[in-house]
């Protein structure tokens, strides 16, 4: 269950489709990331909506592989754990020579999976973060930090370390873009999201 949940977060969409229909490798290009910000950055609205729903739905088929192997029991099989697996693909792919995302999107999809209510919440707080900072980065590590904070309101000991884990995991995996906002420097969604393509 883990190595399929760490092969599945390891397909990397943005990389894939910016390859396959667009001839550029979004790894050269922008901020270098493969994630969503990235490829609505660099291949415009289209393809960033794709990559998003992709990159969501590794997280969220993830957590839900303990589902569909309900006569497997055992402590560590939780959707959580099993979708850390998935993230942890999304950052180290196998197809990607372990590079990959930061991770945002693809926890995003594994909270859904296994708490559409806490899904709802984290996005409420992204959103109105994106909202009021304009950058995704600063909505992505702030919002982590909101979100480890809120996990605490649910009482599950598990959601609680799960979104601790990912909170140092995201924030790390954001250090050049922490110091571009401190260096005021990092770049800004222009509302509308007017796609170059
Ligand atoms: O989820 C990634 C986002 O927080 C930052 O992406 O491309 O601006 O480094 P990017």
């Amino acid at each position: 269950m883990f190595i399929c949940a760490y092969l599945l977060g390891s397909i990397p969409s943005g990389l894939w489709i910016g390859r396959a229909f667009y001839h550029k490798d979004i790894r050269q290009l922008g901020s270098g990331n493969i994630g969503t910000t990235n490829t609505f950055r660099v291949l415009g609205r289209k393809a960033g909506i794709v990559v998003l729903f992709m990159d969501m739905f590794k997280g969220t088929l993830a957590a839900c592989l303990p589902y569909f192997f309900q006569s497997f029991q055992h402590p560590l099989i939780n959707p959580l754990i099993v979708g850390l697996a998935a993230v942890a693909g999304h950052s180290f792919s196998i197809f990607d020579g372990f590079h990959g995302g930061k991770a945002v999107a693809t926890s995003a999809g594994m909270v859904l999976g296994y708490s559409p209510i806490f899904f709802l919440i984290c996005w409420l707080v992204f959103g109105s973060l994106v909202y009021f900072t304009r950058m995704v980065s600063v909505a992505s590590t702030l919002g982590m930090v909101i979100v480890f904070l809120l996990s605490f309101l649910f009482h599950d000991a598990v959601l609680s370390i799960v979104a601790f884990i990912l909170m140092v995991f995201i924030i790390y995996l954001h250090r050049d873009n922490l110091k571009r906002v401190k260096a005021g420097t990092e770049s800004k969604v222009p509302f509308g999201w007017h796609a170059k393509k």
